[in-house]
């Protein structure tokens, strides 16, 4: 009797989960225009860019690397919500689109919720250890932000 039951639920259980890979989310990386992006558009530093490039890339450019796993529901409905709220809130490959009060703030939050440690975003450090951030990975990004908004309210430089 119990293996019976067990048996079914097991059907069950396998015949959701292989409905649910029906429900694919699109996962798909825009175009992205080099001379937009944040790396064209400011005075980039190689330490930054490998600061954002292991760290924040996948969640707020248009160059997501999506691995097999991701692929999977429900893994698949998740992360596309993180990603799609992720490049909706900072587009570091549409960068050159925002007006410079706009960046000017991005910066500023970009230096803010790194060292608060709420970014990169926690459930993202399992799968990604190189993305965890030492203090002075922190000291290094938050001086750059400074910098650029520095040059940015000094339309002369
Ligand atoms: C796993 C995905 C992920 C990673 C990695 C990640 N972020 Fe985010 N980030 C998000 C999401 C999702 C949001 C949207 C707001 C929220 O849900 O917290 C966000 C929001 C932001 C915001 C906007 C906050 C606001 O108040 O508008 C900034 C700035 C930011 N992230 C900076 C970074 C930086 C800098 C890094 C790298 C050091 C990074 N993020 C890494 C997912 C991520």
């Amino acid at each position: 009797m119990i293996k019976k039951i067990l048996k079914i639920a097991l059907i069950v259980i396998v015949v959701i989960f292989v409905g649910m890979q029906a429900f694919r989310p699109t996962l798909s990386n825009p175009p992205v225009d080099e001379a937009q992006t944040i790396n064209a558009k400011t005075q980039m530093t190689p330490q930054v860019a490998s600061i954002l490039d292991r760290s924040c890339r996948d969640c707020h450019t248009n160059k997501t690397v999506w691995p097999w796993y991701t692929q999977i529901a429900p893994v698949s409905w998740w992360l596309a919500n993180h990603v799609s709220d992720g490049r909706r809130d900072l587009n570091m490959s549409e960068w050159g689109k925002l007006p410079k009060d706009r960046q000017d703030r991005k910066l500023r939050q970009m230096c803010d919720e790194v060292q608060d440690g709420q970014m990169p975003l926690s459930s993202y450090l399992p799968m990604h250890p190189t993305a965890k951030l030492s203090d002075q990975d922190k000291k290094i990004l938050c001086g750059w932000t400074d910098a650029e908004r520095d040059r940015l309210n000094t339309p002369s430089k």
